[in-house]
């Protein structure tokens, strides 16, 4: 936090707009020419090989000739893919700096007749996006990265309707990438823990804001705004070695290595880092 922030809720929009400007997220997922057919095709892989719960979570197939409203939509790997199993996609970010790539991606797959982008802050969003009702609300690690999460699924209430589905993913706190900020990084400093978190959530430093939520927290949060959260799963612990990672190899930690795969993913259910919600609009 920089002076004048006390806590996340004193950050500045702005702030939050120029940190995912400077590297949007996913930008270094491929080493091939950014903006090529390869280089997106690279992107997918590899999101979709480090995290493999986000197609499970998505559900893309099912969202077929649907409205699906996507807030935060970074540099469009999801996006694609809604629009890809057929669905009506209109996709928002803060930052012009994803949104450019996500354009360019919608056109290097033939889909720009299926994908609508506009570049709002989605705190307020009814200012930028006109009102209509959607089938599924997306938001993929989003949220907890604005300073008032819950303005956000205010706004979100316009743009649905009884029945409409709300899936969101926000950071679990009570995770093994929290234990690990707090020990590694923090050296057990736990009365700076949401400030360490934020520093050390993304692959680069000093995100300005990082919220994590309980299961509890994070249904109420939606619970709170009208929704019914129909389910809460808990996935995602990244196992791989940061040096070979960044090289586009993947070799997994000691500790990991030796686990057997159930114990692993037991791990994963019970202690990960993405606390993925589904809930219906009441
Ligand atoms: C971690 S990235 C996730 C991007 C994408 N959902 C994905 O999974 O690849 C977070 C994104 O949220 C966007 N974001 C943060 N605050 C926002 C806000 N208030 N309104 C709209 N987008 C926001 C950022 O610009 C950034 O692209």
């Amino acid at each position: 936090m920089i002076s004048g922030e006390k806590t996340f809720e004193d950050v500045s929009v702005a702030r939050v707009q120029s940190y995912w400007n400077a590297r949007p997220c996913n930008i270094r997922h491929s080493p091939k020419e950014v903006g090529t057919k390869e280089y997106f095709d690279e992107v997918e892989a590899r999101k979709y090989f480090v995290e493999s719960h986000i197609p499970r979570f998505a559900e893309f197939e099912r969202w077929k000739g649907k409205k699906v409203l996507e807030i935060g939509c970074g540099i469009g790997t999801d996006t694609i893919n809604f629009a890809r199993h057929g669905a009506q996609v209109t996709a928002v970010d803060l930052t012009e700096k994803s949104l450019e790539l996500a354009r360019r991606r919608a056109k290097v797959f033939g889909l720009e007749d299926r994908i609508q982008f506009f570049q709002a802050n989605a705190e307020e969003l009814s200012s930028y996006v006109p009102l209509d009702t959607y089938d599924l609300v997306y938001s993929f690690g989003v949220i907890h990265h604005t300073p008032h999460p819950e303005r956000v699924l205010e706004q979100v209430r316009q743009y649905v309707r009884p029945g409409s589905t709300l899936k969101i993913m926000v950071y679990n706190l009570w995770s093994w990438k929290v234990g690990w900020i707090l020990f590694v990084y923090g050296k057990g400093r736990f009365w700076k823990l949401r400030q360490l978190i934020a520093e050390y959530s993304e692959a680069q430093t000093g995100c300005p804001v990082t919220y994590s939520y309980s299961r509890t927290d994070g249904s109420k949060l939606l619970e709170d705004r009208g929704f019914r959260v129909t389910d809460a799963m808990v996935d995602h612990i990244f196992p791989y070695s940061i040096p070979e990672y960044v090289q586009y190899r993947y070799k997994t930690m000691w500790y990991f290595r030796w686990l057997p795969k159930p114990v692993f993913r037991w791990l994963e259910r019970a202690f990960g880092w993405h606390l993925c919600l589904t809930a219906e609009a009441r």
